[in-house]
């Protein structure tokens, strides 16, 4: 049984089809209109979303697939059900969970029983759904995925450890540019390291955007870090992309942003408003990569 939950899942082969499989999802939206016939997916929310669930959702439709979108609080889950029995009982009405969360470690737990197949839509640690997009968007645009070096500007969070782990698959170059206090997790580190991923950190954004093919952010306050919102502004302001970052890099550098954006804070109305045919583009992947994904879940790819 296959199950997502971070990047590190995939083999390289793994990554290099769903990225390929993607983009012919991309190039005809009426591709495989039957491959998920008589399956049904179940999206399990513990936060809130626009992008994971509309893609997942219009995803399953177009692929000929059932679909329940559930809120954690709409089950017993929300008032104290373990994880565990929710995940033995989801086993036995559908064939696949996608599931966004607070913790990674219920999405451990839910995967460890092996009873039904379960994809990250985002977790505390990891978004592998959104880097697989982003490699494929970076893919599309016809760039070379080995040896590009990508900037990530802001907290080496959840999405940072994403496309940071894609590395290890595409063999693309990481700089990250984050204030003192916000270090790369040791267990991201270390798989970069065992790989030897070219994987630089820099407290001045403009070192690192400076040779860059990509430079990415993403927000400076994470769901559910809400209470640090104040603080974390102040820290990250330096990190802000906006022109003056943009002139430091190459003319035909690509911005990425995984959205949603906070204008104004990581980035500005006009960086976001100049690059948005790429950062709606990878909104837009979302919907292709899901196909895929679910594609190579149940074994199809
Ligand atoms: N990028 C992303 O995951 O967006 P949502 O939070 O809207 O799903
Ligand atoms: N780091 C952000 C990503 C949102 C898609 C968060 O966890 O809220």
């Amino acid at each position: 049984m296959r199950h997502l939950l971070s990047l590190l899942d995939l083999s390289d082969e793994d990554f290099r089809k769903i990225l390929a499989r993607g983009i012919e999802h991309a190039g005809n939206r009426k591709l495989a209109p039957a491959a998920l016939a008589d399956r049904t997916v179940t999206l399990l929310f513990e936060k809130t979303s626009t992008r994971t669930r509309l893609s997942f959702s219009v995803a399953v439709m177009e692929m000929g697939g059932h679909l329940i979108a559930l809120e954690s609080q709409m089950l017993q889950v929300g008032r104290g059900e373990s994880i565990e029995d929710t995940t033995e009982v989801l086993a036995r009405y559908v064939d696949c969970v996608m599931v966004r969360t607070h913790s990674h470690r219920r999405l451990e737990l839910m995967s460890g029983l092996n009873r039904i197949p379960v994809i990250n839509g985002l977790s505390d640690r990891h978004h592998p759904c959104q880097g697989l997009a982003d490699y494929m968007t970076i893919q599309e645009a016809g760039r070379d995925l080995k040896g590009l070096c990508i900037a990530f500007v802001g907290e080496p969070n959840n999405v940072f450890n994403s496309l940071a782990l894609g590395a290890l698959h595409s063999g693309s170059r990481i700089h990250l540019a984050a204030p003192d206090g916000y270090p790369i997790r040791p267990g991201i580190r270390d798989h970069l390291k065992k790989k030897n991923v070219h994987l630089e950190v820099f407290r001045d954004p403009a070192e690192a955007v400076k040779e860059a093919d990509v430079i990415y952010t993403d927000t400076w306050v994470s769901m559910g870090q809400e209470e640090e919102a104040e603080e974390r502004k102040a820290v990250f302001r330096p990190y802000r992309i906006d022109d003056e970052l943009l002139s430091k890099a190459r003319k035909d550098v690509m911005v990425m942003h995984c959205l949603p954006a906070h204008r104004g804070e990581e980035i500005t109305d006009s960086v976001m408003d100049a690059h948005g045919p790429t950062i709606f583009k990878q909104a837009e992947n979302r919907l292709h990569i899901q196909k895929a994904i679910l594609e190579w879940i149940f074994g199809l790819i």
